[in-house]
């Protein structure tokens, strides 16, 4: 058994009231397991040396569109001129532009792309990340994206959570025809997704120029007999009862909830349902205010944060970006966006049992900052203070040698 320990004087792990604690200790690890947590130094182990710095588990970025193809920098100057988000769709662009270039796109292509991502995630503390299709919106190309995103589970350190979320847009063949849009849906690809176990999670973009409540109704229901788990893109840009309609099918996670009503974040609260909220998305689509994080908390929600990353709303993979944002332009603590990006973050892919905290039984999924107390790493920002990230027990990035990172068990992507 490979056993060694990680010393610091900032482990930052969280009770069973979820509240976080800053241990001054040692980190016991066992293979690819947490041992133990504790205050005196464990006999006869190998001591990697983290005293001065900042440890924390790893992040799980709950909410990404990470198997796309191409960029869109075109619709910059569109919005800086004014044009909004849902108007851009309307005419064919935003989400439909991807689309055509996701279908035109080989496999190799979109795999190296993601990996590319992958890779500035983790190197960015990334440990797990949820990956929504959608950017195919036709059988071949969603089971594609799903199929890519299970190629790089099984090859990169960081572990790939899949959702199926062909409810993304309806593609431009179907637009007179959204009910067969549907029917394709519920009849072909969510059956084949589970019955090749290619998603966990079922996801719609429940908004106006989007999904409409009844048609996420029907196929959250279809989906639920699948045995998918439910999520939703729910109130982003209009207030359309999306929060209410996640609390009805007691969904793991509402996500955005920019413009969630009073009534729909006390339903979300008593329903147990994660908000995932995305901040830096609200940043980058200029509404000039944020999900109302302070409420949520306030309601008794668990509140995790994630970037969205997408070419569209939010080209980032950079989880210390969101935090920037989570403390600037949502006044959250330290604490709150920590507990955001690891146990929050967990619940909402339905991982809180094995990863998401640093006590013992844990996955050994860690980040070790560069810095001097957990504070200083939103202080200083735009940079990013990763020094090791852990994956399971093993060194995976190291900011030293970084040219170094590991694949898994030694294969390449
Ligand atoms: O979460 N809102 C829908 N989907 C993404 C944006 C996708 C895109 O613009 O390409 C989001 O913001
Ligand atoms: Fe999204």
């Amino acid at each position: 058994m490979n056993r060694y320990t990680v010393k610091s004087r900032n482990i930052c792990s969280f009770d069973d009231n979820g509240k976080m604690r800053v241990i001054d200790g040692f980190i016991v690890i066992g293979d690819d397991k947490i041992e133990d947590v504790t205050a005196r130094v464990p006999d006869g182990l190998d001591i990697l040396d983290a005293s001065d710095m900042t440890v924390t588990p790893g992040l799980i970025d709950a909410h990404t569109h990470l198997v796309h193809a191409g960029s869109r920098e075109n619709e910059m100057s569109m919005k800086q001129n004014g044009v909004s988000y849902l108007e851009i769709l309307k005419n064919g662009g935003g989400i439909l532009s991807t689309v055509n270039k996701t279908r035109a796109a080989s496999k190799d292509e979109l795999k190296a792309k993601a990996l590319k991502s992958l890779d500035i995630m983790l190197s960015h503390g990334t440990t797990t990340v949820e990956a929504k299709s959608g950017y195919g919106l036709d059988f071949e190309t969603e089971i594609k994206q799903l199929e890519i995103a299970r190629e790089l589970n099984d090859c990169h350190p960081v572990s790939i959570v899949s959702t199926y979320m062909g409810a993304h847009a309806i593609p431009a063949e179907y637009r007179e025809n959204r009910r067969g849009y549907v029917d394709l849906m519920i009849n072909k690809v969510m059956p084949y997704t589970a019955e090749n176990g290619l998603a966990e999670f079922f996801d719609v973009f429940c908004e106006d120029g989007a999904f409409t409540l009844d048609e996420t109704v029907e196929l959250f229901e279809a989906a639920q007999k699948l045995g998918f788990g439910l999520k939703l893109h729910a109130d982003e840009i209009v207030p359309m009862g999306g929060a209410e309609l996640a609390a009805r099918f007691a969904a793991a996670s509402a996500e955005h909830l920019l413009a969630a009503s009073d009534a729909g974040i006390a339903v979300l609260a008593e329903a147990g349902v994660t908000a995932v909220l995305l901040p830096a998305t609200a940043f980058y689509l200029m509404k000039g205010h944020y999900a109302r994080a302070r409420e949520m908390i306030k309601a008794g929600m668990r509140v995790a944060l994630a970037t969205d990353y997408n070419p569209g709303s939010c080209p980032t993979e950079n989880m210390q970006a969101v935090m920037t944002f989570a403390a600037f332009g949502m006044g959250l603590t330290t604490e709150e966006i920590l507990r955001g990006m690891t146990l929050n973050a967990a619940y909402a892919i339905n991982r809180q049992k094995s990863i998401g905290n640093i006590k013992a039984g844990m996955n050994a999924d860690l980040v070790i900052f560069d810095a001097p107390n957990p504070d200083y790493i939103i202080y200083h920002f735009g940079i990013n203070h990763v020094d090791m990230v852990i994956k399971n027990g093993k060194t995976v990035f190291n900011h030293k040698n970084h040219k170094k990172t590991q694949k898994k068990d030694g294969k390449l992507c």
